[in-house]
């Protein structure tokens, strides 16, 4: 893997997912504009979360990843914003207390604009178009106009991506997440929230804050009066995430700078490919989705690729089973990489491999699959001595009917009453504060 590389070196690698353009002109000039617009995040954040993520590899932090599947550019508001803040930071408050460590968290957001699908086309009747890819890519609309690929939606990503940014940033400064006030952070309307197993919760947590505060004095305040969060999102569309690739003043080696953690999805993980060549170019932690159709030798070969060193924290493995076969797959993987010495974090994302289709055509997840999993991932890395490093989600903390089952007893028939997910069906506010709950009493 000694090959030269250049932010641009993927264009020679067979691609896959990612748009034909029809304007090359067009294309380049957006990406001129793009490659030349600052950057969202910077190197030392960036530094910061390959340390923290080397922790909990080791065991000694925990990564909460979650958020919508697909952003979209309409919900760029301050309340979806503060929202998916409030439920990491509910969650996250749920999983110090029961995993007794801290927990990093990482939002899906400020660049999940674009989709791997399927289906390059969808037909309607006789009518066939190029599929919805997200945001970034094209709009949902079924019409021939919103369905071609716009390279223009770069810029419009990362506009929203910088707005959506500014304002978590404004947040977290603002003290917004700071833990001696959680009522700014209670979500309305998450019953959950309400609950006395989520309120003990909390307010052990603000017990340990003041007793810690009394020891150690206000130094220690404020530490926890600040709350960071990082972004990630699917690195899919390379010549987005190549225009912002960029090499820092005073470092070595190349950035992506449009978000701290870029994963490679399931679908474009072909160790020959564009996506592999690209992410093995740049500095920042990384992940990787990997599902029931890879192969162990396949997997410690992709780590090589991507890892030549074998630094703990730059590779996140992300295994996404389905409840059905986890525990019979997961094992050889895990096996194969301490076999190979392979330095990894492992997390579990229980949303991708369990999602299925309801009678009446929705695309749904039952969250007691999605429990089932996660306790199947906790399991099996007891069994294999490997560490859980942490858990992938989506999830949204507004009030939507997309996963059935949860304490509300969420039903097939109830699904269509507020199902807003252009993509993957997201757990709802009450259905993410529960499932930290029973997360958090299984690592405990
Ligand atoms: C996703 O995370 O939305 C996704 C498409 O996942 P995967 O690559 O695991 O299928
Ligand atoms: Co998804």
């Amino acid at each position: 893997m000694n090959r030269p590389w250049t932010p641009d070196s993927w264009r020679q690698k067979p691609v896959r997912q990612i748009p034909s353009y029809a304007d090359p002109a067009r294309l380049e000039a957006v990406l001129t504009d793009l490659a030349a617009l600052p950057p969202l995040v910077t190197s030392w954040e960036i530094e910061t979360l390959r340390s923290l993520l080397a922790q909990a590899g080791r065991g000694e932090a925990f990564l909460l990843q979650g958020g919508d599947c697909s952003e979209s550019f309409a919900d760029c508001t301050s309340n979806d914003i503060a929202d998916k803040l409030k439920i990491l930071l509910q969650m996250s408050l749920v999983l110090i207390q029961g995993a007794t460590k801290p927990v990093i968290r990482v939002g899906r957001f400020a660049g999940q604009y674009a989709k791997p699908r399927s289906a390059d086309t969808e037909t309607r009747g006789d009518v066939t178009l190029p599929s919805y890819r997200g945001d970034m890519v094209n709009t949902s609309e079924f019409t021939p106009e919103s369905r071609r690929p716009d390279p223009d939606r770069m810029l419009r990503a990362y506009e929203r991506s910088a707005l959506t940014l500014n304002f978590i940033r404004s947040l977290v400064e603002g003290g917004f997440a700071d833990l001696h006030h959680p009522e700014y952070w209670d979500l309305e309307f998450v019953r959950a929230a309400q609950s006395p197993k989520y309120r003990e919760r909390v307010a052990a947590l603000e017990r340990s804050l003041r007793f810690m505060e009394t020891i150690a004095g206000p130094r220690v305040g404020g530490v926890l009066s600040r709350v960071d969060f990082y972004s990630s999102h699917e690195g899919l569309n390379l010549y987005y995430e190549a225009a912002q690739t960029r090499r820092p003043p005073r470092r070595e080696g190349w950035y992506n700078l449009s978000t701290h953690l870029p994963w490679i999805g399931d679908r474009t993980r072909a160790l020959d490919g564009a996506h592999v060549e690209y992410f093995r170019g740049i500095e920042n932690p990384i992940g990787v989705k990997v599902g029931p159709s890879i192969e162990p030798d396949e997997l410690v070969a992709l780590t090589e690729a991507l890892n030549p060193t074998n630094e703990l924290g730059r590779l996140t493995l992300i295994h996404r089973f389905g409840s059905e076969r986890i525990s019979q797959g997961l094992p050889p993987l895990l096996e194969a990489i301490q076999k190979a010495g392979r330095a990894v974090v492992w997390c579990c994302d229980p949303m991708h491999g369990n999602t299925e289709a309801t009678s009446s055509g929705f695309k749904t997840r039952s969250f007691d699959r999605i429990l089932e999993e996660l306790k199947g991932a906790i399991d099996t890395h007891r069994a294999s001595g490997t560490i859980l490093g942490g858990v992938h989600f989506e999830l949204t903390g507004d009030n939507v009917t997309e996963c059935v089952g949860g304490a509300g007893g969420l039903s097939e028939e109830a699904l269509q009453e507020c199902y807003r997910s252009q993509v993957d069906p997201r757990l709802n506010g009450d259905q993410a504060i529960e499932i930290a709950l029973l997360l958090a009493d299984c690592l405990a």
